[in-house]
This record gives C-alpha cells, structure tokens and sequence, in this order.
C-alpha cells in the first residue's frame, strides 16, 4: 500500500484495517456459540463497517473513556489528533454485567447475524447530557442526534474490533468503494486534488452548482451520499442514489467524477458532524471537502455557517484536508443561473430557493419542484417514488 502516491494521507498517517483474515474468521466462526453476544444497532453496525474499511482512521474501534471524553470536550483524542464525534458502542446496565473486560464479545447485525467481535478492553459510563451539549450543542430531546443519545443505553463498551467480512451492500454493491479502493482510483486516474461531496438529500440544482464551482478548480469530484441510517422522513438512500445515477449519466463528465457510497449513519450535529465528515472523505483520499449552507443541519439548532466556521478552530496542517466553503446557492431570475450572493446582485425576490421541507411537501401532494430548483428527470423520478400508495 504506497501511501506516498496518494494525494494525501490518512488521518493519522495510516489506513486502518480491521477486516479479519480467513484464518480468523474461520477461528471466531469455530467459538461463535460461546462468546457473549451484544447485538449492534443499524448506526453501531455502520460504524463497525466504518472502523474496518478504513474510514475511521485512526480508529481501530469503539472509544475508551480517556478519547471519549476528549472528543466531547476538545475536539480532540487522547493523542492530540482532532475528531469531533464520539464513535461508541452503548449498552443497558444489565448487558454490561455480565460482559467481563479482557473478553471477546461477539456482535451481531440488527437482524441477528454474526458479524464482528470486540474486544472489550474498557465499560464506563457517561454523561449523556454533556455529550448533547458539547456535540450536538443543544440538549433538546427534539434533536434527532440527541434522542438517540438519550435513548441508548448507559454504558459504552470500549476497545478494538474486527470485522468478520466484508459483505457486498445488499442495495449498492457497484457504489460500494472502499477507502482503499477509492484512494486506488485517484492513483490510476492521476487526480492530484479530489473534493468530496458529503449528502443525504436528492441532488438538486444548488447541490450540483457548487459541486461544479469546486470541479472547476480540482481534478476529480468523489461524491459521496451517506447511505446509513437517517431520520424517518428524510428521503431514502434507493431513490437517492437513482437520481444520482439520472445526473451522472446526463450532466456530469464520467471521467471527472466518482459516485461512491458512505455507510455512515447521519449524526445531525451541524458543525461538530463537518469535521467529521472532513476527516472521513480525507480517509477515502480527498484533499478537499465542500461545506456549504447549514451542513448535515436539523431544524434551527446551527447557524447557517457554523459548519465552515468550526474549522477555524483547527490548524489547517492537523486536518490536512481543505474545507471548499459554499454560500447558500439559489436560481437567480436577474442573471438567468445559478448563483449565490457573492456572485448575484439581485435581491431576494429574484432568488429561487426552496427548503428540503417545502420540496417534501410539494412531492407529498404530486406537485413537481421547478426546473430552477430541480433538473426535471430527477424531479420526475422524485414525484414517482414519493407517491405513496393509497391505504383506503
Ligand atoms: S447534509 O446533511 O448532508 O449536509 P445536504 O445533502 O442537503 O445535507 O447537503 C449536502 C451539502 O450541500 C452540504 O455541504 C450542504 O451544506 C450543501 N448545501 C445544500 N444546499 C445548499 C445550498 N442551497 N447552497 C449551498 N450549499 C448547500
């Protein structure tokens, strides 16, 4: 693995890999029925997957108490390297009893199966309500990110994991791309500088505006929709990922762009879940990351540019990867394009924008966004999918 051909390093200096070897995992699969079991959340799972494949670095597992509690408070693991968001295994009171520290334990998939172990180095419990404050900057239950904080378990189970094999994503297996393989692919096409586009909502007009800002000026374009688990009423990853599909195939040059998918659960913690983000594509091989309006924002807890303002809190140098900070971009009827006030005159009248909300409610009722706020296949695609079928 010749790092020093990629365009830039992991995080931490080195790709992590936490995939068992078929010896052990022919080993783990002889003893599966006697280790103690904890069975992972769809959100656990993911960062499982996540700490195996790399894009977790420099993780090797779920956090001990000492990186836990520098993440909450300062940014930061116990070693000074910066990582914004606890990445952690919580139990009730009751499974952490009988799971002794120096075992193996086993972790299944939510539905059961078989799918890694831990080895259990550090229980400890937390304090949940600091975690709200610190990470998601409000303790409001309302928070998506905050209630699954309050309502996990009270204990984190702590130390390295394995996984038992990577399994081909049951939905996007030809997106499944992992930091190894995409920092593969910026060799083989020679991109010096890649930026990668975080997402969880259909591509619309200011999406793809921004994104083509940035191509203008890098060699490659990684887009990287997240794929895990999301709030209920956000779009889902299969309709996603088609009206991906619809834009690569008509309106962006293949040979400048990668679609991958990002197995990360969505945290919703604006500007904590930025650098996160950052640091995540910097693992896949970006050199740059574009943050624009509200990134991975909920309701009115975050300022608009909390997200790129957070990264002034960091030494360029310690992130590695470069922040592509956007204004919020709309269709300007002045200038006939996409636009954003630091290139637009107009006033805001002459702006078209429209929130996520509002677009969920026009699909809801058949209505096709406009042509300034949606390219019209992905509209189309759009209305299709959110029909939902009548129950009377
Ligand atoms: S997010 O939760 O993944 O951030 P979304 O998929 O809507 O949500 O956004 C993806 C990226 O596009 C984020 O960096 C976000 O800031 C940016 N973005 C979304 N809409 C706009 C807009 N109208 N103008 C500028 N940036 C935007």
């Amino acid at each position: 693995m010749a790092h020093h051909q990629d365009a830039i390093a992991p995080h931490g200096g080195k790709l992590i890999n936490r995939m068992a070897s078929a010896e052990q995992r022919a080993e783990l699969l002889d003893k599966a029925d006697t280790l103690p079991r904890v069975q992972l959340d769809e959100r656990s799972q993911s960062d499982l997957e996540l700490i195996a494949i790399g894009g977790f670095s420099p993780l090797t597992g779920f956090m001990e108490q000492e990186d836990y509690t520098n993440v909450v408070h300062n940014m930061r693991l116990s070693n000074g390297l910066p990582w914004s968001v606890p990445i952690t295994l919580s139990v009730t009171e009751e499974e952490a009893a009988h799971l002794s520290e120096g075992s193996l334990i086993r972790l299944d998939s939510p539905e059961g199966k078989f799918v890694g172990v831990l080895e259990l180095t550090q229980k400890y419990t937390y304090d949940k309500e600091q975690e709200a404050i610190h990470v998601y900057r409000t303790n409001d239950n309302k928070h998506p990110g905050v209630k699954v904080v309050y309502e996990q378990g009270p204990v984190n189970l702590a130390g390295p994991v394995w996984l038992l094999k990577r399994e081909a994503h049951p939905l996007f297996p030809n997106y499944q791309i992992d930091p190894a393989d995409s920092r593969s692919l910026f060799r083989e096409r020679e991109w010096k500088t890649i930026v990668g586009f975080q997402t969880r909502n259909p591509i619309h007009r200011a999406h793809e505006y921004i994104q083509k800002c940035a191509l203008e000026t890098v060699d490659g374009l990684f887009l990287h929709p997240l794929v895990g688990a999301t709030k209920s009423d956000d779009i889902p990853a299969d309709v996603r990922m088609r009206c991906y599909e619809i834009l690569m195939e008509r309106y962006y040059p293949q040979n400048r762009v990668i679609l991958a998918i990002n197995p990360a659960a969505m945290r919703y913690a604006g500007p904590r879940e930025a650098i996160f983000h950052a640091m995540v594509r910097k693992n896949y091989g970006c050199t740059h990351f574009i943050v624009g309006r509200d990134h991975a924002g909920v309701g009115d807890y975050y300022g608009t540019y909390d997200a790129q303002h957070i990264f002034d809190e960091f030494e360029p140098a310690e992130l590695g990867i470069t922040p592509m900070k956007f204004e919020h971009a709309f269709y300007c009827t002045l200038t006939k394009g996409m636009a954003t006030s630091k290139t637009s005159p107009s006033n805001p009248e002459q702006r078209i924008h429209l929130s996520g909300t509002k677009v969920r409610e026009m699909l809801r009722r058949g209505e096709m966004p406009p042509p300034e706020f949606s390219r019209p296949e992905v509209a189309a695609e759009l209305i299709k999918a959110m029909r939902v079928p009548s129950e009377a």
